[in-house]
């Protein structure tokens, strides 16, 4: 179970989300996604969309944070927001929604914020239900 978030730390969160738009290489799609993600520790780690000629090869917000974050030694978080252009606020792919399954418990909290600064949040467990997990491989 993630700690509770604090209005500060969500302030912060949302701010370095929305900022991190700025960050992307999108020259394909045009379509900016900024993202935040705040470690158990307290650190909050930005990602952004770094896009490819050869298209399937991009990589989206969510993921370049996560990855940022776990290469970093960070293993447990408390939050992610997640920032886009058009209302409502961008939902994570699928692909994501796996991916940041491998770190998140089924509470873990996505702040998702439209071009307005509003958002909606869901858990990981609404986004990506009946999932496959860590705790979900019997390990030899
Ligand atoms: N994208 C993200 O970075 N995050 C999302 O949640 C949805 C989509 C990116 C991928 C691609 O660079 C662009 O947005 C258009 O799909």
């Amino acid at each position: 179970m993630p700690s509770p978030i604090s209005a500060a730390e969500l302030q912060t969160l949302s701010s370095k989300a929305i900022a991190a738009k700025e960050a992307a290489h999108c020259p394909y799609s045009k379509f900016r996604v900024g993202a935040c993600l705040l470690t158990e520790e307290g650190e909050f780690i930005i990602g952004a969309n770094v896009e490819n000629v050869s298209y399937p090869v991009g990589m989206c917000a969510e993921r370049t944070a996560f990855g940022t974050a776990v290469i970093a030694g960070h293993r447990r978080f408390k939050a992610i927001a997640v920032a886009s252009d058009i209302s409502p606020g961008v939902s994570p792919c699928g692909m994501c929604r796996q991916f940041m399954r491998e770190f998140c418990t089924l509470s873990f909290p996505i702040y998702m914020y439209d071009k307005d600064g509003n958002y909606v949040v869901k858990t990981m467990g609404e986004l990506l239900p009946d999932s496959f997990g860590p705790g979900d491989l019997p390990l030899k």
